[in-house]
């Protein structure tokens, strides 16, 4: 059997961090559905990160991925260009997206969140829902994926912080003006940081509208097996990498999911200040 090589056919940056990556992954292009991640190497002694899975084109092999360069191994991943390769790629992981024929759905992707709305809202005009789509991002420079939302949503609201591009405020302003104009929808999808995702869902919790966040907690394995990504939903213990990434809502624990994502911080700002100071000194950027 020939293995594959994971060969990184097309950078573009999309936002000042934010780059998207084609990948050759044929067999994770094969079978991959909306909702389902993958876990990259970069390099053969470097951490593991869990990616969504933006787009996929079985025929050519290949998969979409979108990366916020954040810490020291996403400067890494976004320091890559064509014909590089990740050293592994694994997946598809994490259930699929619940996606059925609902009837109005708004979608919602806040910052970088918006790479992993997309093939969520994508799906959902496939299965014929009404896609109303909020993007939000801070200022105008961060906002990705514009045509791409507009091109599977029936409608299009672009929302900054700064109101430097559509409407002044946060996404949760966006999606109550049009609760108060359109009625309730049948359903929201939310995805973004933390704080968006507990605001989206205070938001829909008094007038019962179901809502799905997808969790990003620290993964390791992906398969079940280190606990690392476990995360209270109700009064159950799930996993976000086998039982998710996508939960009902307004039955996570927010606080405590925010609180363990912040354990590794000052690891993670030392290790990215460490990597920063050894690739001024060096040639190579995968270190
Ligand atoms: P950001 O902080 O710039 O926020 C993006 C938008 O979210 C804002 O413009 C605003 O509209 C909304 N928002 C933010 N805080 C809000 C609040 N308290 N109330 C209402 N709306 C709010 O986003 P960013 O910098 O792109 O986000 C990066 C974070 O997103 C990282 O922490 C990353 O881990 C997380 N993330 C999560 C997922 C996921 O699957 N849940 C995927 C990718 C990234
Ligand atoms: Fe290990 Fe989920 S990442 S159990």
């Amino acid at each position: 059997m020939e293995y594959p090589v994971y060969r990184i056919i097309q950078t573009e940056t999309l936002a000042p961090t934010i780059t998207r990556l084609t990948v050759e992954a044929p067999l994770v292009a094969r079978k991959r559905k909306a909702g389902n991640f993958v876990i990259v190497r970069a390099t053969p002694t470097g951490e593991r990160i869990p990616l969504t899975i933006v787009d996929s084109d079985p025929e050519k092999g290949t998969i979409v991925l979108i990366v916020q360069a954040i810490g020291k191994t996403t400067h890494i991943i976004t320091g890559l260009g064509a014909g590089d390769h990740f050293v592994d790629v694994v997946g598809p992981l994490g259930e699929p997206t619940p996606v059925s024929d609902f009837g109005t759905v708004v979608c919602i992707g806040g910052g970088v969140g918006t790479a992993v709305i997309y093939p969520i809202a994508k799906a959902l005009k496939v299965a014929g829902n009404r896609v109303i789509s909020i993007v939000g991002a801070r200022t105008r420079d961060l906002v990705i994926l514009e045509e791409e939302m507009a091109a599977v949503s029936d409608e299009l609201v672009v929302t900054t912080d700064d109101g430097s591009h559509g409407q002044k405020g946060f996404v949760t302003d966006a999606l109550q003006k049009i609760i108060s104009e359109q009625g309730k929808p049948d359903a929201v999808y939310a995805i973004g940081p933390l704080p968006m995702m507990r605001a989206v869902s205070e938001v829909t919790r008094n007038p019962g509208i179901r809502t799905w966040v997808s969790l990003n907690p620290i993964m390791m394995d992906g398969t079940g097996m280190c606990g690392a990504c476990r995360v209270t939903v109700g009064d159950e213990l799930k996993f976000a990498c086998v039982d998710g990434p996508e939960f009902d809502a307004h039955r996570v624990n927010f606080d405590e999911l925010i609180a363990r994502n912040r354990t590794y911080g000052g690891l993670e700002k030392e290790a990215l200040e460490a990597w920063k100071k050894s690739t001024e000194t060096s040639d190579c950027k995968h270190v």
